[in-house]
């Protein structure tokens, strides 16, 4: 997989991708993911890339022609664009895993007070991270990466992402690891039987008994 992520603040993205398994998997040739700052496209003397709004306001706008430019310049047939913005399709697993089927993601970061309406034109998809804003779409990004590289084939073990949260609409079961006994607090023993079957249901019902009480929404589905 190829992701180009257009930014006015590459600096950001420098830790976060060159740390654990996105790491891992751009060594190992997995995905490849290439940072744009679309301030290089400007036409602009001055590389100015936004604008004060039409009709007034508060804020700074960003302008049509450096991202138009940055997209046209990146975009093949088996490029999918995503505009990161809270008034997106709310971000979850089931897209997650869907992206991570594609060859090409394009993601767009707005930033100030948010980018000219005529750049949702060039985006197949537009994303929220959740209802809350943000400074700028590179958290954003960042988040939607993560969870997308993570999925794909061989980066991590299948296994582990089979029984994650929100697989089935349903939260992850509780996990245990050694002391048996830490202040007090005991393994539930049912874990240490070695009876695979019933660790099984065990799990399966922690599983049912977590999402009825912290996300009993995710049942109803
Ligand atoms: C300060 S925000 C602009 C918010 C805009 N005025 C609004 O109310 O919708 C700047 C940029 O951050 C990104 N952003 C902020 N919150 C986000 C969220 N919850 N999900 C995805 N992107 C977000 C978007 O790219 C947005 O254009």
């Amino acid at each position: 997989m190829k992701i180009d992520i257009l930014t006015l603040f590459p600096e950001m993205f420098e830790n976060v991708f060159s740390s654990s398994i996105i790491k891992r998997a751009i060594n190992q040739k997995k995905v490849k993911i290439k940072i744009h700052n679309f301030r290089d496209y400007s036409i602009d003397l001055h590389h100015k890339v936004d604008d004060t709004p039409y009709g007034g306001g508060a804020g700074m706008v960003l302008t049509c022609q450096p991202i138009f430019d940055c997209v046209e310049s990146l975009k093949t047939k088996d490029s999918k664009v995503i505009l990161l913005t809270p008034d997106g399709i709310p971000y979850k697993q089931e897209i997650a895993y869907n992206l991570s089927k594609e060859k090409h993601l394009i993601f767009i970061c707005g930033h100030y007070e948010g980018f000219d309406e005529r750049i949702r034109s060039l985006c197949d998809l537009q994303l929220s991270i959740g209802d809350y804003i943000l400074t700028g779409g590179e958290f954003a990004s960042m988040v939607i990466t993560d969870s997308i590289v993570r999925l794909l084939p061989g980066v991590i073990e299948e296994e582990s992402h089979k029984n994650d949260s929100f697989n089935n609409n349903l939260l992850d079961y509780p996990t245990y690891t050694k002391p048996r006994n830490f202040r007090g607090m005991e393994v539930p023993e049912v874990l240490l039987s070695g009876d695979h079957k019933k660790i099984e249901e065990y799990r399966r019902l922690e599983s049912i008994k977590k999402t009825q009480s912290r996300r009993p929404d995710l049942l109803e589905k």
